[in-house]
């Protein structure tokens, strides 16, 4: 039997750092009003010229190093994003993958917000044991500022940029592999969380789309219910399903939207403060990112090791939800 390890992470932010204290200047907010509300403190925003296959690319070149992998080896990219290069096409996998020299290989996009990352894990999980792929790169990469209406201060406080890359690839050694993966989705939340405008869906006609926004529109306390509610219920049941412990999670990797939400669902689940990764406080939301930058901060730190366990869990726009259990299955 072929199984899907987990082998290896990386990451990137932009250098740029937008704090509280520089939003307070732009719309009618405060540091007190958004570090209380969400725990955000600062996020990073890309420069003008950094697209975001570029953020993608940086994150990539750090898994595939980390890896031992030979670049030729690697035979699938899917990148999750929300933010893409352009819109439709081409795929920003496609623009990564040629920024990497990559060659022979099959490259796409998947679009399922701040869950993108467990959804394309659960691709690449799927390829692998079907036999069809062996070395799957996959990227969760954003500049959400691309798409943030910086006049709007419900949201322009929690979004940012940045980009998590992850390596997966085919084992015989059943302990590396990765265990479960739930993913949903219910369209009858769409409105909570969408960009309305610039699609075939738009109010706008044709000629209007060249200049309607893109812009991110929220049902922020709506969200908020929705996300402690689903968090909670899909962790518990991955749990369940495969007689796992609490305390057998070393690190609960949740999706970094907010402080309140994170600790609601660590609560509920009776988690220990040290089995929480913590970076809503320096990066924000950062969508399909957020969960692969949570695992490049414990990786970097040193307090990832091989074979512990990590729980991931997101929910986002759609709406989406999933969560995964996978062991960290480096090769060395
Ligand atoms: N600064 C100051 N006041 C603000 C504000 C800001 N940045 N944004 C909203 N407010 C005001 C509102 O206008 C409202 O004022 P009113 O009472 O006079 O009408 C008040 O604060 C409360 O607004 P509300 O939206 O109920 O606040 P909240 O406690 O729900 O916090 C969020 C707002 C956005 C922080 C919170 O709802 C949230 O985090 N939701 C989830 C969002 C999310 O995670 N989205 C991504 C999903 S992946």
């Amino acid at each position: 039997m072929t199984y899907a390890a987990f082998r290896s992470i990386g990451a990137y932010v932009p250098e740029k750092i937008l704090s509280n204290e520089d939003l307070s200047k732009m719309v009618d907010t405060s540091d007190e009003w958004i570090t209380k509300r969400t725990g955000i403190k600062e996020r990073r925003i890309a420069a003008k010229n950094e697209h975001t296959s570029d953020l993608g690319m940086k994150a990539a070149e750090l898994a595939i190093k980390r890896s031992g992998l030979d670049k030729d080896e690697i035979d699938m990219v899917v990148c999750a994003t929300i933010s893409p290069d352009y819109f439709c096409m081409p795929s920003t996998a496609a623009i990564i993958s040629t920024k990497l020299g990559l060659k022979n290989i099959t490259a796409f996009d998947i679009s399922a917000a701040c869950t993108g990352f467990i959804y394309i894990l659960s691709i690449a999980k799927a390829f692998i044991e079907s036999g069809m792929k062996k070395n799957i790169l996959i990227i969760g990469a954003e500049k959400l500022s691309s798409i943030t209406d910086y006049s709007d201060r419900s949201t322009c406080i929690l979004f940012g940029d940045g980009a998590g890359a992850a390596i997966i690839s085919a084992t015989d050694n059943k302990d590396e592999a990765i265990i479960d993966i739930h993913t949903g989705a219910d369209g009858k939340y769409a409105d909570l969380l969408m960009t309305p405008n610039g699609g075939s869906g738009s109010a706008h006609d044709a000629i209007d789309q060249e200049t309607a926004s893109c812009f991110m529109q929220m049902k922020g306390n709506e969200t908020f219910k929705v996300a402690v509610r689903t968090l909670t219920k899909d962790v518990v049941e991955i749990l369940n399903k495969n007689n796992i412990e609490n305390k057998s999670i070393k690190h609960f990797i949740p999706h970094q939207a907010n402080y309140r939400i994170i600790k609601a669902v660590g609560d509920a689940l009776k988690l220990k403060d040290e089995q929480v990764v913590l970076t809503v406080e320096k990066y924000g939301n950062t969508s399909s990112a957020s969960i692969p930058m949570a695992i490049n901060d414990i990786y970097e730190q040193g307090t990832l090791k091989k074979c512990e366990l990590m729980l991931f869990d997101a929910f986002g726009g759609g709406l989406t939800w999933g969560s995964a259990l996978v062991p960290f299955a480096p090769i060395k």
